[in-house]
């Protein structure tokens, strides 16, 4: 199956992971959904009450997928379900995640934002750190 079949069912299985999300403190649902080897790996946001140790749903995803023996990420795809009437920028991701992005694509990685569209790793993440 080519990407393009593949973004509509990326975006319905983050839109669905989003659903597990477990965000007590600020109550923003996010849900994503890697492709990864012909598989589908999905995240959801987890906070703490240590604040600084939430996670975001990108990373879970992906460290879904590498955890599972993936090494490279072919597409990931982002929702925020109610997200529909927020700033644009709440509806990118991270600089963290796309950090995390890069090390697992090349700037090509097709990053699927619901309801904005396709957006090449690049554009977001011009120059990630490279050991
Ligand atoms: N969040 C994500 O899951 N992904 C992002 O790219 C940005 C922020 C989560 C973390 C936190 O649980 C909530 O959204 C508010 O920052």
């Amino acid at each position: 199956m080519v990407l393009s079949e593949y973004r509509e069912r990326l975006l319905e299985a983050a839109r669905e992971a989003a659903k597990t999300a477990y965000c007590p403190h600020s109550n923003f649902r996010v849900g994503a959904a890697v492709l990864a080897a012909g598989r589908l790996f999905i995240g959801c946001n987890i906070e703490n009450d240590s604040y600084g140790l939430t996670v975001c749903a990108e990373r879970v995803a992906i460290f879904n997928a590498i955890s599972s023996g993936c090494r490279r990420i072919d597409a990931i795809a982002v929702a925020c379900p109610g997200g529909a009437d927020r700033l644009l920028s709440m509806r990118l991701t991270c600089g963290a995640c796309r950090q995390v992005m890069a090390q697992f694509a090349d700037g090509d990685l097709p990053v699927i934002v619901d309801g904005l569209g396709e957006i090449p790793l690049a554009e977001l993440m011009p120059k990630p750190f490279r050991l």
